[in-house]
């Protein structure tokens, strides 16, 4: 990691900002606590994020199934599942101007905002209510799913229906989660309205230790195939008195954040059969699981590895952020000595954009048709920018701060000899590269 300081952690939230990737949300009426729009380069780093999930843990494994369950459900489920009973936050309340504050995190009797009398300590369920149909009462109560899980629990039976899958197996899902978070986060650490990519894993009892370890190894093997470093990951075993409801074991895998050092990324649950038993039970369907060779019937146990999108997101902002001062022969001839570039060090399959296109010059009727001719054709392959502002260097360094692995110009000679200069983002190195050979040299370098 670059700097391990909250002054890394403000320069990446600026930056978040000042080149498109994160806003803060309803910024114009004054924001919404926990809340963050994606711009147009945080959008696709969260849909490179969630492909590589997906395709990782869904399309090239053969015992996984994925599915996209809806973020309204029956209210019955949350009481099965246990939320409602289980899933809760223990606050205090100001009784003069009503702002919650974790138990846990206020030592004295006065609301540390206006001094007022605070209340006992009581139970608070953290889910957002909603109301379906037209009339808002009790019987009419919905709930924003706190964790995308339980569509997978309910949809177990549909999924044994449909595919005869053998155990082990697992239902995957990436979706929105909501939770009502009180305490103020670190940028999108702690967002009220996130993503989660879950799975439940089905296994047989006795083999739970087995697949927990397996898990744990395929968890690292993916946050190090972003490009995380494995010095900046460690796990952590929770406490028992920190255990979720529905877990006999938990190990949180944490990454070492800029804010605060190492905080909860993912978290990994043995959920036993504590959810499809009390489905079974509440929905008085058969949610038994039948083994084909020995016709025994039973409730499969479940391990859960559980990531959550907008944490992958700041974890790999953070991995990749880096400060250069550029040498005078590394990029010429324009740089001088002691100037600065900041650089998102992304791995390519992960950069929003692939490449950038410029005319050297923006006033040469020319070269721009010619630079339109090559960013036309290569937007139809990768997401590419178009950019004629400013001189070369400047564009080069916004690029950098966007984390794109490739520049590439047209100039003169590009007139008479088809070709482009192609300039690497790391090395800064520079070659000349025909324009119909663009294509596979980016593909080829795209996927390294
Ligand atoms: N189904 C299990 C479950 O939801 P969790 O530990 O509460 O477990 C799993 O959440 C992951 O979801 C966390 O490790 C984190 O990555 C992400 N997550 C949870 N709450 C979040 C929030 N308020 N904002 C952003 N991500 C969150």
């Amino acid at each position: 990691m670059a700097e391990n300081s909250q002054n890394l952690m403000e320069k990446i939230v600026s930056l978040c900002k000042r080149r498109g990737f994160i806003y803060p949300g309803s910024d114009i009426y004054g924001g919404l606590a926990n809340t963050f729009d994606f711009g147009p380069l945080g959008v696709e780093l969260a849909n490179n994020i969630k492909k590589s999930w997906w395709k990782n843990f869904v399309q090239n494994r053969s015992d996984i199934y994925g599915i996209d369950g809806g973020i309204l459900m029956n209210p019955k489920i949350w009481e099965a599942s246990g939320h409602i009973q289980g899933f809760i936050d223990i606050l205090v309340e100001c009784k003069k101007c009503h702002k919650r504050f974790r138990a846990d995190q206020t030592s004295s009797k006065e609301c540390p905002d206006c001094g007022g009398e605070l209340t006992e300590a009581k139970k608070f369920v953290p889910m957002f209510k909603t109301f379906v149909g037209p009339v808002e009462d009790s019987a009419s109560i919905a709930y924003l799913r706190p964790e995308t899980a339980q569509a997978i629990f309910v949809n177990f039976k549909n999924i044994i229906d449909s595919f005869h899958p053998v155990l082990p197996f697992g239902i995957a899902q990436i979706g929105k989660a909501f939770r009502n978070e009180i305490t103020l986060g670190n940028f999108i650490f702690r967002k009220l309205e996130f993503e989660q990519m879950e799975i439940e894993y089905f296994i047989q009892e006795k083999e739970w230790k087995k697949y927990f370890k397996d898990w744990k190894k395929e968890i690292e093997k993916w946050v190090t195939s972003l490009g995380v470093n494995k010095k900046n990951i460690r796990w952590r075993k929770h406490e028992k008195e920190e255990l979720a409801h529905y877990s006999k074991y938990t190990e949180d895998v944490e990454y070492d954040f800029p804010f605060g050092g190492f905080r909860e990324l993912y978290g990994l649950a043995y959920r036993t059969d504590f959810d499809l038993k009390n489905h079974s039970e509440k929905s008085g369907k058969d949610l038994k699981y039948v083994d084909l060779k020995t016709n025994e019937k039973f409730f499969p146990h479940v391990i859960e590895p559980s990531f959550g999108m907008e944490r992958t997101m700041l974890m790999i902002l953070s991995e990749a952020y880096c400060e250069e001062e550029i040498q005078p022969k590394a990029d010429p001839p324009r740089a001088e000595k002691g100037v600065k570039r900041i650089i998102l060090k992304f791995k390519p399959a992960l950069a929003p954009i692939k490449a950038a296109i410029f005319p050297l010059l923006a006033n040469k009727p020319d070269l721009i048709r010619k630079a339109r001719e090559v960013y036309e054709s290569l937007k139809k392959e990768f997401p590419v920018a178009w950019d004629d502002r400013g001189n070369i260097g400047k564009r080069y360094y916004a690029q950098d701060e966007a984390g794109t692995p490739f520049c590439i110009t047209v100039d003169f000679d590009s007139l008479e000899k088809d070709d482009v200069t192609v300039r690497e983002r790391d090395s800064m190195k520079q070659e000349r590269i025909k324009i119909k050979e663009l294509k596979e040299y980016l593909e080829e370098k795209l996927n390294e």
